[in-house]
C-alpha cells in the first residue's frame, strides 16, 4: 500500500526484449505496481540473463504459465505481432486487463492483417472490442476495457498533432506528408542486415515507402488515405523525430496556439513557444515534444518523443494508469516538470 493506494499486480510478457526491458526499468520506480511475473520465449537462464536485472523484483519465469497469470491486475504484453495475436484471447480468459504493445490489435480491420503482417487474424471480433491506447485522446474508453492496443511508435508520434488540429477544425486538407526518423531499436533486439552496427553507423536510409506497416494504422485513425508516411532509420538507439507537412487555415501561430489549447495540462505532451524539437529533448521520456513553423503555404509540424517511451512501455504505462484508476503519471514522472521554463 503506497499513499492509500493498494500495489497492483503487473506481469511483463516479453520481459527480455526491448520495450519489455524498458518496461521494466519503469515499472521499477512505479509507486504502485508489483512486477510479478516475467516471461519470454524462450526458457532457462539466457533469458533471465538479457533480463534488465536492476528492475527485477521476481525469479524470471521460463514459460508461460496462463492460469498463474490470472492472479495479476494486468499483462503487460511485448511480444511480436502474431504471438500476441494468438496470445491476447488466451489471457483475456483469465487476466481483467491486457495492455498489447504489438500491433496485433491496432487495425480495426481484419483483412488488412494478411497484407500487411502476413497472418490471418485469429480473433476478429476482439478488433471491434479492443480500445486503441493513444492515452490523450482515449482516457474515457480505457477505464472501461480489458484490452488495450497501444499504438505504433511512429504512429504515435504522427497522431498526437495530427488529431489535435483536426479537432480544432484547423486543417484544410487532409492530405498530409509524414516524413519520420527513428532510432534502430525500433526495429526490436534482433540485428538484421540493415539494423546491424556496421550497417547503421555512419549510415542514414529510408525504407518501407508505402508498404510501411504504419501507414495503414495513421490512415485509419486519421480517417484519411492521404497521409504519406516516410520511415527513416537514424543511426541512433532511441527516439523518433517526425516532421509533418501539412496545411492548414491559419499561421504558424495559430497552429501553435491551437496545440498549446489542447494539450494545456497534458502532463507529457509539450509544445515549443519557438523553435522545433531535438530527438534529445524526449529521449528516455514519456513526452512528446511538438514545435511549429511556416513553410509557404504549408505548416511544418516536428514531433519528437521516444519510441522505447510514449511509443510503447511508456505509454502502455500510462494507458494501464489511467484503466486501473491510478495517478497517471506514476511511474513516469515528467522530470522537465521541474525545469522552469520548460513546457
Ligand atoms: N521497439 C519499439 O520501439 C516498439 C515500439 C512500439 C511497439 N513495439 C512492438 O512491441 C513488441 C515488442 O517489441 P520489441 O522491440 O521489444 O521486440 P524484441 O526486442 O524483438 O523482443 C520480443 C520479445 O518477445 C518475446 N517473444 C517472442 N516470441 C514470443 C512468444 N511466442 N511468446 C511470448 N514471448 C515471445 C521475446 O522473447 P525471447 O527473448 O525469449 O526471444 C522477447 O522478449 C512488438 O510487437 C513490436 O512491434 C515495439
Amino acid at each position: 500500500m503506497t499513499h492509500g493506494i493498494a500495489k497492483r499486480r503487473v506481469a511483463v510478457v516479453g520481459a527480455s526484449g526491448f520495450t519489455g526491458k524498458e518496461a521494466l526499468r519503469l515499472l521499477a520506480q512505479h509507486p504502485h505496481v508489483e512486477v510479478t511475473g516475467v516471461y519470454s520465449a524462450r526458457s532457462g537462464e539466457a533469458s533471465a540473463a538479457e533480463t534488465y536485472a536492476g528492475a527485477l523484483r521476481e525469479p524470471v519465469s521460463a514459460s508461460l504459465d496462463l492460469d498463474a497469470l490470472g492472479t495479476n491486475d494486468a499483462v503487460l504484453l511485448c511480444a511480436p505481432h502474431e504471438a500476441s495475436a494468438t496470445l491476447v484471447p488466451q489471457l483475456l480468459e483469465s487476466v481483467p486487463l491486457v495492455l498489447d504493445l504489438s500491433a496485433a490489435y491496432r487495425l480495426r480491420d481484419a483483412a488488412m492483417y494478411p497484407r500487411f503482417y502476413g497472418f490471418e487474424h485469429p480473433a476478429p471480433d476482439l478488433l471491434e472490442e479492443r480500445v486503441y491506447g493513444l492515452t490523450e485522446f482515449a482516457r474515457e474508453e480505457l477505464r472501461n476495457t480489458r484490452l488495450v492496443a497501444c499504438p505504433g511508435c511512429y504512429v504515435t508520434s504522427v497522431l498526437l498533432p495530427l488529431l489535435a488540429l483536426r479537432d480544432a477544425g484547423l486543417l484544410t486538407d487532409d492530405d498530409v506528408i509524414a516524413d519520420c526518423k527513428s532510432g534502430v531499436s525500433g526495429a526490436g533486439k534482433a540485428a538484421t542486415g540493415v539494423t546491424h552496427f556496421a550497417s547503421v553507423h555512419e549510415d542514414f536510409r529510408a525504407y518501407g515507402v508505402g508498404t510501411h506497416r504504419h501507414e495503414p494504422e495513421i490512415r485509419e485513425q486519421f480517417a484519411s488515405d492521404r497521409v504519406y508516411f516516410t520511415p527513416h532509420l537514424l543511426p541512433i538507439f532511441r527516439g523518433i523525430l517526425s516532421t509533418l507537412h501539412l496545411r492548414a487555415d491559419g499561421d504558424a501561430n495559430s497552429v501553435r496556439e491551437a496545440l498549446r489549447t489542447r494539450f494545456e495540462g497534458e502532463p507529457f505532451v509539450s509544445v515549443l513557444d519557438k523553435g522545433l524539437p531535438a530527438v534529445s529533448e524526449a529521449q528516455t521520456s514519456n513526452r512528446c515534444v511538438l514545435g511549429v513553423a511556416s513553410h509557404g503555404d504549408r505548416i511544418v509540424v516536428v514531433s519528437c518523443i521516444d519510441n522505447l517511451v510514449k511509443g510503447a512501455s511508456g505509454q502502455a504505462i500510462q494507458n494501464l494508469n489511467v484503466a486501473l484508476d491510478l495517478p497517471e503519471t506514476a511511474g513516469l514522472e515528467p522530470v522537465h516538470a521541474a525545469i522552469p521554463g520548460w513546457r
